[in-house]
């Protein structure tokens, strides 16, 4: 229902050409579309999957980004906590079989510009960063690319690192091995301009950002899987955590969200259609502009300037008066 310049999502059928084992519990697939070439995209992108049997999830492209593709490439891992979806890549896909999948959205896009690119990754987080490593070699940009894992055997993608016309930008941060760095290391010593970027899980994400809280905002990427435990804290304690009216300016009418309803399940309620992927504020495919209204952003997608006209209806909340949407 977006129409967000960078948040297209018309579907497209692609067929499972190949699943390769990356470690003992990571897969990547290749994906063909069945017709012909597939939209092009930039490095950071993702596109949700509409898995067997329902559900909808999203995953970081993570081969060369390409403005004419005729496949796409993703890595999934099997994750004990997962809300099905891992799982089911896991345990049902099949080569040869057909799926539906979104258009790339890109919310963690690459710095035209910078002296130098600071990549960070943890464990499966890696697939948007080898995406950027690729076009950052590409465009002839200096980069590094710090990888944190248990094992060399748990490193994700690792055969494409080792092989990649840049593996000499890559550095490995094993538990297991003695010349280990931190994050705040690494951040600590960037060049100066440096633009940072993260992806991992929640432990890491958090040291990231701590390590460069102190940085200029632009300078600073990140993409998350899950929203971080302070985000539900966080929502209780806004002064938008109550009930407010939500105004659908095209439509003419005037809904009432509850204090324990998101904006998207008001909608879907009254039978209007929202298309949620994350219902975290993450993935960007329920974005959608507004009008007007004091509003309590709540996502990690958005950048400050994109929140000045649009907002996530699965996470953001409203004033008391209210938010009129441009629907
Ligand atoms: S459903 Fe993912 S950002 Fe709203």
């Amino acid at each position: 229902m977006s129409d967000f310049p960078h948040l297209s999502s018309a579907p497209r059928r692609v067929r499972i050409e190949q699943i390769t084992w990356q470690t003992a519990d990571v897969i990547s697939l290749r994906l063909r579309g069945l017709d012909g070439s597939l939209p092009g995209w930039q490095a950071g992108a993702h596109i949700d999957i509409h898995l067997p049997d329902g559900p909808v999830r999203a995953y970081s492209l993570c081969g060369v980004p390409d403005p004419g593709p005729d496949h796409y490439e993703i890595a999934v891992k099997r994750e004990a906590q997962s809300r099905g979806g891992s799982q089911a890549v896991h345990d049902r896909l099949r080569v040869g079989m057909e799926l539906t999948i979104g258009a790339p959205r890109n919310l963690f896009g690459l710095a035209d510009s910078a002296p130098h690119h600071l990549l960070l990754a943890g464990g499966i987080g890696l697939t948007p960063l080898v995406a950027m490593a690729h076009a950052l070699h590409a465009r002839g940009d200096a980069f590094t690319l710090a990888v944190f894992a248990r094992s060399a055997e748990a490193v994700a993608l690792r055969t494409v690192l080792v092989n990649s016309p840049w593996q000499a930008r890559v550095q490995m941060h094993l538990d297991d091995a003695p010349s280990r760095r931190t994050v705040d290391s690494l951040v600590a010593e960037a060049p100066d301009g440096s633009h940072v970027y993260f992806c991992g899980p929640a432990g890491f994400m958090q040291r990231a950002r701590e390590a460069a809280a102190h940085w200029p905002a632009e300078r600073v990427h990140a993409e998350y899987f899950a929203a971080p435990p302070a985000a539900p804290a966080a929502a209780q304690a806004s002064p938008a955590a109550g009930g407010f009216e939500v105004r659908l300016a095209r439509r003419r009418i005037q809904l009432t969200v509850a204090a324990d309803q998101s904006i998207a399940q008001a909608l879907m309620a009254a039978g209007v259609a929202v298309d949620t992927v994350c219902e975290q504020g993450i993935c960007g495919s329920c974005v959608t502009p507004y009008l007007e209204g004091d509003i309590d952003h709540q996502d990690l997608c958005l950048s400050p300037q994109e929140r000045g006209s649009h907002l996530a209806l699965c996470c953001s909340r409203a004033g008391a008066g209210g938010v009129t949407l441009d629907l």
